[in-house]
């Protein structure tokens, strides 16, 4: 059997002796890199085309093997095309392919190429794909967000620091503060986009080529706007994919704490929130059960996203320049952190959605049995010219004799306040009313329901330009 028949060694005639099968299996990454398929024909019609314009192959050889290409497409499509492991990698897959299609011209097609600047080039158009996706999930994700606030927004929510009730809220404001944090997702999305936007393709194995190639007219053909200027930091950059990880992580953040507040809003103790059958699951064992699965499962996801952050970092710590093999460890950790964030935006849209009931009543109830209001006495008084402090040190001692009588601050008779500050006249009532303190806070920005009104306009203007 000759090396060029050899399914074990698609490399050159200087290996004599196949492949140890296990270290087939272990070098081998078409299991996982298969992902890449459309990719790579793209980017090799796209290099087909430059061979012939550039003249370095023929117009017809060009032609041969960008329909060849588009043949495997179809049989992949229609799941023909399976290659196994000992095909490495999609690379060497789709060229093997090829000349089995279209004969010896198909050995052609690697002119002028490495797999290197290949891989580089398939990764990116992936990334550039999965990236438009993933800003138009966070895009749905903040329409169903401003369409529950619209509905909101003179719900009343308690707002907590520490987790200790602190001031009420207008719910509008607390979801639209999501739509504040997927904003900033959404922007560096495409900030992380301008980077992924380069193209590798002509820095050949790590030097570039003895080829006249023209880079420029590949990367017009592909749509990047820019090509790498270094060969050596071609083939070798993954900037792209670590700040891309770093992006997908905090998206899961403000995911994963948006599912706590959910988990915690679905529990008895709370009570904010009921779920509907669409969205929870039960117990095996306890019948009386419902689960809040799906927040819980962004959450638990959120950490290997950001696994595959450090991964990524870690991967290319030590790298000297220019290509390692190490780099193929990049793909799964890229293909799992886009999965991944994929699925957890389209699983949490579909929550916002239809998975959560708000219960109005008991949430009004919430806001009516505590003491956030206490900052709205001491307001009022440093409104009428008592200094800030000296108000917030009396409003104190007002909570504590009140909590050992039993009582809120709505339950103080006039003759009360009176004897507390002589400032104090009947309209303390309305000012301490959970809609007016709500309906107060109307600076810039704030929970004030004028506020929060215009909020939730600025916000569909974004959405629908
Ligand atoms: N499968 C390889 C990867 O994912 C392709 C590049 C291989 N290049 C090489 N010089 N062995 O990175």
């Amino acid at each position: 059997m000759t090396n060029s028949s050899s399914p074990t060694s698609t490399w050159s005639q200087r290996f004599e002796t196949a492949l140890h099968p296990a270290i087939v299996r272990f070098n081998a990454s078409i299991g996982f890199d298969i992902e890449l398929i459309e990719y790579d024909l793209t980017g090799s019609q796209a290099h087909a085309r430059m061979l012939a314009k550039t003249g370095i192959i023929s117009q017809e050889e060009g032609e041969t093997l960008v329909s060849g290409l588009e043949q495997i497409r179809q049989e992949y499509r229609q799941g023909f095309f399976k290659p196994g492991i000992d095909a490495e990698d999609v690379h060497f897959a789709v060229e093997r392919r090829l000349t089995e299609l279209i004969g010896d011209v198909g050995k052609k097609l690697h002119t002028a190429r490495s797999r290197n600047d290949q891989v580089g080039t398939d990764t990116r158009l992936y990334l550039r794909d999965q990236i438009q996706t993933i800003r138009q999930q966070i895009r749905q994700f903040q329409t169903v967000l401003v369409a529950l606030a619209e509905q909101h927004i003179e719900t009343l929510i308690p707002g907590y620091t520490h987790l200790q009730r602190a001031q009420p809220l207008s719910l509008a404001h607390h979801l639209l503060a999501y739509v504040e944090m997927t904003e900033r997702d959404w922007e560096r999305l495409g900030d992380v986009y301008k980077r992924v936007d380069m193209l590798p393709l002509g820095s050949g194995a790590l030097a570039g080529t003895t080829f006249p190639i023209d880079r420029h007219y590949s990367a017009e053909l592909l749509g990047f706007s820019r090509v790498y200027a270094n060969s050596l930091d071609g083939v070798s950059d993954r900037d792209f994919a670590v700040e891309f990880l770093a992006a997908a992580s905090l998206i899961m953040v403000h995911l994963s704490r948006l599912s706590e507040e959910v988990i915690l809003w679905a529990s008895e103790e709370f009570r904010f929130v009921t779920l509907t059958d669409s969205c929870a699951t039960g117990s095996s064992i306890m019948p009386q059960k419902k689960n809040p699965d799906v927040p819980e499962l962004v959450r638990g996801k959120t950490g290997r996203v950001f696994g595959h952050l450090q991964a990524m970092l870690v991967l290319m710590k030590g790298l000297p320049l220019a290509y390692n093999k190490d780099l193929q460890e990049d793909k799964e950790a890229l293909f799992d952190g886009v999965k991944t964030v994929q699925a957890c935006l389209e699983a949490m849209t579909i929550l916002m959605q239809e998975g959560l009931v708000f219960q109005t009543n008991r949430l009004n109830a919430a806001v009516n049995e505590d003491f956030s209001n206490a900052t709205d006495v001491a307001d009022y008084l440093a409104a009428k010219g008592v200094p800030f402090r000296e108000a917030y040190n009396l409003v104190g001692k007002v909570v504590k004799t009140s909590l050992s009588a039993g009582k809120l601050l709505k339950d103080l008779t006039l003759e009360e306040w009176q004897s507390i500050h002589p400032k104090f006249e009947s309209d303390i009532y309305e000012a301490i009313a959970p809609r007016q303190v709500v309906a107060a806070r109307n600076s810039y920005g704030g929970t004030g329901f004028e506020q929060v009104r215009q909020a939730v306009q600025a916000a569909k203007g974004r959405l629908n330009p």
